[in-house]
């Protein structure tokens, strides 16, 4: 029997390598569509699975919308991936942030719980919850101390999944996520603004590069790895909470190092610090410990930093060659 699918946030990065694996898995995937004034399923087209996707109309902010997304979908699966994603915006529109991503969560929760409470529920919890990290290497058991209205969120999130597991039994599992990017990630994430610069300036179109606290550090992986342990969680007997991460962390720095070396440039001739650019607290360092994950998923990442940036930056190039005159 061909298996259901809803996925909130399909429009964005993850939602569009998740529908890809899914689809490649035989399921049917539905997708929770907000409604926007401009053509937000590039990501689903550049993948070439746009076309296999249900689109029902959503949004986070509107239960009844959900509970609707729900009967339609008969999901068997639910993926909660969307939300207000971009953490220097948090600051500047923390009420929306608290309610698309904290009470958007709960609203799932309650549409899942009162639809069809055997459905399996992923929430997309975040590393940003550890903010100022309470132990070197953060694994599930490392206390949260969030730094930003986005991770107060989110933890918010976090909590109400576990809660949901806890009090009414579902199938809920939180992964923790560390950033994780690839050629689909948007413009205004650092690895993608970096990508994009590079290949600018590669082309004449840019002089320089503006950027914030380049010594800030991130444990980045490949999103299309991610992708696959979110599903992982939701094949598990029991619901859980695990660290998704490759274990490794760098500077931002040097991840402008590997890219503008990609093309033969050295990024201290481009990169110019502005002040705009700086939060108002920072995350100093990320460093992730997936052993729970490589234990009990089987889950690996498979991406090295250099090969995605890599892949990033010809992304970028390629796309600048084929835009319109
Ligand atoms: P993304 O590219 O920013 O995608 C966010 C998605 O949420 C988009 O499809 C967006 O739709 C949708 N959305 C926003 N507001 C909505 C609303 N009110 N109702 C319904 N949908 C709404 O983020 P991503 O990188 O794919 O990340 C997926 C999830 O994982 C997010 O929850 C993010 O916070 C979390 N996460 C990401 C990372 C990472 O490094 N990428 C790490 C940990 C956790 P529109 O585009 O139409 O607005
Ligand atoms: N965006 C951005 N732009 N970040 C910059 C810049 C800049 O010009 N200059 C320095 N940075 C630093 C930020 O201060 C931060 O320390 C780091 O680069 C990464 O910033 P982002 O790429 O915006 O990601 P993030 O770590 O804040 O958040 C991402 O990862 C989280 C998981 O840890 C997002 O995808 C979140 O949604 C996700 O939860």
């Amino acid at each position: 029997m061909t298996k259901n699918a809803l996925v909130t946030g399909i429009t964005g990065q993850d939602g569009a390598y998740l529908a890809k694996w899914l689809l490649e898995k035989g399921y049917a995937v539905h997708g929770v569509m907000a409604r926007r004034g401009s053509d937000s399923l590039w990501r689903l087209r550049e993948l070439g699975v746009a076309d296999d996707v249900r689109y029902i109309d959503g949004d986070l902010l509107d239960v009844t919308s959900l509970i609707r997304a729900m009967e339609i979908s008969r999901a068997d699966e639910v993926y909660n991936l969307g939300a207000m994603s971009f953490v220097g915006t948090s600051w500047t529109q923390p009420i929306l942030t608290a309610q698309v991503t904290g009470v958007g969560a709960v609203n799932v929760l309650e549409a899942v719980r009162i639809v069809n409470n055997k459905a399996r529920f992923y929430q997309a919890s975040t590393s940003e919850m550890f903010g100022l990290i309470q132990a070197a290497k953060q694994d599930e058991s490392t206390p949260f101390y969030p730094r930003s209205p986005y991770g107060v969120a989110k933890l918010m999130a976090h909590w109400a999944t576990v809660n949901y597991r806890e009090s009414f039994g579902l199938h809920a599992s939180s992964g923790i996520l560390f950033n994780h990017e690839s050629p689909l990630r948007g413009p205004e994430f650092v690895t993608r603004k970096v990508t994009l610069a590079v290949a600018r300036i590669k082309n004449g179109l840019q002089k320089e590069l503006r950027l914030g606290n380049i010594d800030a550090k991130r444990d980045w992986g490949f999103a299309g790895d991610y992708v696959q342990a979110m599903w992982s969680m939701l094949q598990q007997k029991a619901a859980d909470d695990y660290v998704i991460a490759t274990g490794t962390t760098t500077t931002v720095r040097n991840m402008c190092e590997i890219a503008f070396a990609h093309v033969g440039l050295k990024y201290e001739d481009y990169v110019v610090i502005d002040p705009e650019f700086f939060r108002p607290a920072e995350v100093d360092v990320l460093l992730g410990n997936p052993a729970k994950a490589l234990d009990q998923l089987g889950w690996a990442p498979t991406t090295s930093l250099s090969e995605l940036i890599g892949m990033m930056v010809d992304a970028d190039m390629r796309r600048l060659e084929h835009r319109p005159a």
